[in-house]
């Protein structure tokens, strides 16, 4: 079966059909730079543009970059336009479409969902956390595989900070940052998120995933296993069809 999934970022909206079999984009990806100010109407004429461009017709998953209920309701927007928060997104994009059946999930939450399905969490049991660095950070919470949606644990202040502006992989471009001195922050961050939770595996996504080799080795002191995530890029998208199928 395939679902279209959407992945809407700070930098980027890139979609694809999706085989939920195989857990992989069906066709390669169409990607367009996030408007900015990236604010409901913009961002879905983004939205518009990347699923007309396959001609499609079927249901449509889609992620945003914070906190989503009901497959719909925005509640916060650290990364994009405030004017996104309590937007019932769902009919948004749904009219936007011409009525296609839409749902909308946190964007971590489906990367790490698909993380677990067809990657990196493939049966792993036990608490899991996939933390994506980009714009921001991204966290997606398991517990025996069965997620605890919206953990937000981009933002827990580490040192005064909230810690995505200090360990996401903005801010090693905005500061310059060499990978050993953001590794040291990604350290800190990482231990302050083990004393809360005590995972049994760490899944880092997000683009410096493909980097895993030049950070990585420079984190020590953390008990829990590391690992990059294995579906890098297109999690977002393939998470969000997997949650079109179950939710949509
Ligand atoms: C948002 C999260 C989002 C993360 C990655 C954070 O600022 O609050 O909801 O998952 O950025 O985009």
């Amino acid at each position: 079966m395939q679902i279209f999934g959407v992945d809407i970022g700070g930098s980027g909206i890139k979609g694809a059909p999706v085989d939920l079999d195989r857990g992989d984009l069906a066709q390669e990806r169409f990607k367009v730079l996030t408007p900015h100010p990236s604010t409901p109407d913009s961002v879905a004429d983004g939205v518009k543009l990347v699923v007309d461009q396959f001609g499609w017709t079927g249901p449509v998953g889609l992620t945003f970059p914070g906190v989503v209920t009901d497959g719909s309701h925005i509640r916060t927007a650290a990364n994009v336009d405030k004017s996104w928060v309590d937007t019932d997104a769902r009919a948004l994009f749904s009219e936007r479409l011409g009525g296609l059946p839409v749902t909308v999930v946190n964007d971590a939450d489906a990367a790490g969902v698909a993380e677990m399905h067809f990657g990196a969490g493939k049966d792993r049991k036990g608490v899991v956390i996939l933390l994506t660095f980009g714009t921001g950070i991204g966290s997606a919470l398991f517990v025996d595989g069965i997620l605890v949606p919206n953990s937000e644990l981009g933002h827990l202040e580490l040192h005064g900070h909230d810690a995505e502006k200090r360990a996401s992989s903005k801010a090693k471009d905005d500061e310059e940052l060499s990978w050993e001195h953001w590794a040291h922050r990604v350290q800190k961050y990482l231990a302050h998120v083990e004393m809360l939770f005590s995972p049994d595996l760490f899944i880092i996504g997000g683009g410096v995933s493909r980097k895993a080799n030049k950070f990585l080795p420079h984190i020590e002191g953390i008990a829990a296993e590391i690992v990059p995530a294995q579906l890098q890029n297109n999690a977002g998208i393939v998470g969000a069809a997997m949650h079109a199928a179950t939710d949509g």
